[in-house]
Formats: C-alpha cells, sequence, structure tokens
C-alpha cells in the first residue's frame, strides 16, 4: 500500500491501534540492553513505549508522516529520532542496534523484499541484541482464500489487487530459517482475538524472538 493509503487510514482515525505494547516484549523486557532501538514500520509508537526511558534512544520508521507525528506526541522527541521513509530503502546500520522490532510491518512486502530487510535486521542487531518479528501466518482467516483468488507472484506472497498490495504469509520454519544462528526466545503461532482496531476480527500470527549470539 502506498504512502497515501496508509496516511488517509491514519487520517480516518483519531487512533488507529491499540497503544497496548505486545505482551511478549513486555514479557522479556528485562533482556533488552539499555542502547539503541529499532522500530520498523513503528505506526504510533504502541512498542517503542517501554524505552522512553534514560538508557534509550529509539529509531522509528515509518511510511506514514501523520503515524510518525503521533508518535513524536507518544514517545516524545528527546530520545527518539524519526524517519519518514520506505523501509525497503532504510538502511540499518550494522550492529548498532540492541533491539530491532519488526511488528505487523514484514506482511506487506514479496518474499524477495524480505529476504533484503531480514538480511539489513539481523546485521543491525549487536552481539547479544534481540529480534521481534510479529507477523501473519498462514493461519491467517482469509490465507486459503487469498490462495485460491489471489496470484502467488512468490512463495506465501499474494497481490492483493483490492489493496494495491503484497501479502506474504510467515512460517515458523521460514523465521527460524532467517535467524538460525540466534539463540530462539520464542517462536509461537496461533490465532488471537484482535478488538484493537476497528471491528473485531480474528488473525492468524507468530511471535517470535530471538538473540543475536
Ligand atoms: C499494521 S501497522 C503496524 C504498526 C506498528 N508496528 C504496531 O505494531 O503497532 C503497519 C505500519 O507499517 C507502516 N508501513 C506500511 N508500509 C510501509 C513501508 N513500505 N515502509 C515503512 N512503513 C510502512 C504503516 O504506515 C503502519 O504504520
Amino acid at each position: 500500500m502506498s504512502e497515501n493509503v496508509w496516511n488517509e487510514r491514519y487520517r480516518q482515525q483519531e487512533r488507529l491501534w491499540t497503544m497496548k505494547t505486545e505482551p511478549k516484549i513486555i514479557k522479556y523486557l528485562d533482556l533488552i540492553e539499555e542502547g539503541n532501538i529499532l522500530d520498523l514500520g513503528i505506526g504510533e509508537g504502541r512498542n517503542s513505549l517501554p524505552f522512553t526511558i534514560d538508557g534509550f534512544k529509539i529509531y522509528g520508521t515509518d511510511i506514514s508522516e501523520i503515524a510518525l507525528e503521533r508518535c513524536r506526541e507518544n514517545l516524545g522527541s528527546k530520545n527518539s529520532v524519526l524517519t519518514n521513509c520506505d523501509i525497503r530503502d532504510y538502511e540499518i546500520e550494522q550492529n548498532k542496534f540492541t533491539f530491532i522490532i519488526a511488528s505487523y510491518i514484514l506482511n506487506f512486502f514479496k518474499k524477495s523484499e524480505i529476504n533484503i530487510i531480514m538480511d539489513k535486521i539481523r546485521k543491525g542487531v549487536m552481539k547479544n541484541g534481540i529480534v521481534y518479528v510479529g507477523a501473519l501466518s498462514l493461519l491467517e482467516p482469509n490465507y486459503k482464500e487469498i490462495k485460491i483468488k489471489c496470484d502467488e507472484v512468490e512463495e506465501n506472497t499474494f497481490y492483493l489487487e483490492n489493496k494495491k498490495s503484497f501479502a506474504h504469509f510467515f512460517t515458523q520454519e521460514e523465521l527460524k530459517e532467517y535467524f538460525k544462528d540466534f539463540e530462539i526466545i520464542c517462536c509461537m503461532e496461533g490465532v488471537e482475538y484482535d478488538h484493537g482496531h476497528g471491528e473485531p476480527h480474528y488473525h492468524g500470527i507468530i511471535e517470535f524472538m530471538a538473540r543475536k549470539k
């Protein structure tokens, strides 16, 4: 989806997402060392909220300037550096981050683009640094319908004509393969109720956290 489409979504609602930080991030907060945090597709900043304290500097990127304006309000500008860009064009500095968050952003790209982003994430996180990926999986309720109706342009990546967007659905094996040299902290898949935005609905998700050795 383009920058305009995302800005339009944000414009339509004063608060597009819940401000609750993902519980898995809270659960493993004590594993995250002080330093630089990178939140890719940061949205309104819910997952970076725990890091608005001394000792952390938050780097956030988003394609929507409206999302970033809300981040500035929610996170404050003292400890945050927010960049308005497409994450496919964002250069991640190597070995800079103690925590990299990719929360419900990677599904919007095709597999070949995800390969490049994952490579940057792997290199961007420093030793003992942690990666969090939250992503839609093959358990997503409309996955089977999409598989029948839409073009599978790359493995588990479909082009959704109505959204003018790619949709990639992840497997646990795929995430483990991207981070095969990392120590896995959690890799959990399931279906969950989402009442955080719009009409309540279900998502099939994987939550994955791993630490660089
Ligand atoms: C589903 S929301 C998730 C927001 C946030 N990560 C969270 O978990 O609350 C996806 C976010 O990614 C942003 N986004 C979509 N495509 C993007 C792209 N190509 N580059 C950077 N950000 C993008 C959207 O503007 C939106 O804020």
